[in-house]
């Protein structure tokens, strides 16, 4: 993790979105800076299904599922309830409210040109935008700013989107009145994961991940199957690490281990199955306390209904108070 100042109190949020469950790439992105960081600031999770409904509008009955998948997923990585607010961002109707406010002051232009925003529409086949998706940079800020946040530990691939909360924070702060506070990401030590494929990102809708939930089976089959240097045929030909995925998860996840690696396969002694099965361990020893902690938690569902409501209530009493603020600021509260 980055060095930051430890007298400082920070709020951090962060949230995923409620398509699919999470897998290694969240962990290494942010799930695991979150986990550390729990214990030193006030901290918020979102299950952001509002934001789901951009790309899964014609499918909102999916969403129920993943908001708990996505739960037990944060529980068995390490997100304490006591420690770390989790809620769900539908039920904050004042992010929908935040979000029309900003939405004012935010150019179509802006949001056009916003690098995230462009490859997801690639990536789905958009030709013509949905208003909501273009828009969800802004519903983003609206995420981040109900409650303040200065920190919001994210992948790579969300910097545009802090950017842009950076400046919808700026201007509303110009404009009215400055009662907003300025947040930054925090990106992990790895920013991205490669996908098992070897392309750049791993990534649930390109079938190309390990998921937090894998089994131990699995795990080995999914690196079994994971591309390497496509030149490095047989054992006996040097490899070259800096272009194999299955190296990148090594100093992702065995990172004292990675040059030792590095060397048998640029002197070609390490052999590219050994390799792979050396790093299946790796990642089946992180997931083996998570497959213990979420069975405990599956096994309790209204255990997990419980914390939900909680860390919802607590979220929403936070964004009334902001919501007021806001509308003092804008000089648009009446009675
Ligand atoms: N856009 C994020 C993602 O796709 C999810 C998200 C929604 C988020 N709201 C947020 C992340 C606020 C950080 C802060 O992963």
């Amino acid at each position: 993790m980055k060095k930051r100042n430890e007298t400082k109190a920070e709020v951090v949020l962060t949230g995923d979105r409620t398509t699919g469950k999470l897998h290694l790439g969240h962990y290494i992105g942010s799930l695991k800076n979150r986990v550390q960081m729990q214990h030193q600031y006030e901290s918020f999770v979102m299950l952001a299904d509002v934001q789901a409904l951009t790309t899964h509008f014609n499918s909102p009955d999916q969403l129920r599922h993943h908001v708990r998948q996505i739960t037990l997923d944060y529980l068995a990585a390490g997100i304490r309830p006591e420690k770390c607010t989790i809620f769900i961002q539908s039920l904050i109707p004042e992010i929908a409210e935040l979000t029309v406010f900003y939405s004012m002051f935010v150019t179509v232009n802006t949001l056009r040109h916003n690098p995230t925003i462009k490859s997801e529409a690639k990536e789905k086949g958009y030709k013509d935008l949905y208003y909501g998706f273009l828009g969800y940079p802004i519903s983003q800020a609206a995420d981040i700013t109900f409650c303040k946040a200065t920190l919001v530990p994210v992948g790579e691939d969300q910097l545009p989107h802090i950017e842009q909360t950076r400046r919808i924070v700026r201007r509303f702060n110009q404009l009215y009145k400055p009662i907003l506070t300025m947040p930054r990401a925090l990106v992990g030590e790895v920013p991205r994961l490669v996908g098992l494929d070897g392309k750049a990102k791993m990534s649930k809708s390109l079938g190309n991940a390990i998921a937090l939930d894998a089994t131990f089976a699995q795990v080995q089959e999914s690196l079994k199957g994971a591309v390497t240097d496509p030149a490095r045929i047989r054992k006996s030909s040097p490899g070259y690490p800096e272009i194999c995925p299955v190296f990148s998860y090594h100093q992702a996840f065995a990172a004292e281990s990675a040059d030792e690696i590095a060397q048998g396969c640029r002197f070609a002694k390490l052999g590219c199955v050994e390799c792979k099965e050396r790093v299946a361990r790796r990642i089946n020893e992180l997931l083996d306390p998570m497959r213990a902690t979420r069975a405990e938690y599956d096994a309790r569902p209204s255990l997990v209904d419980d914390i939900l409501q909680t860390g919802t209530a607590k979220a929403r009493s936070v964004a009334k108070r902001t919501m007021q603020e806001v509308r003092d600021a804008m000089e648009i509260s009446y009675f």
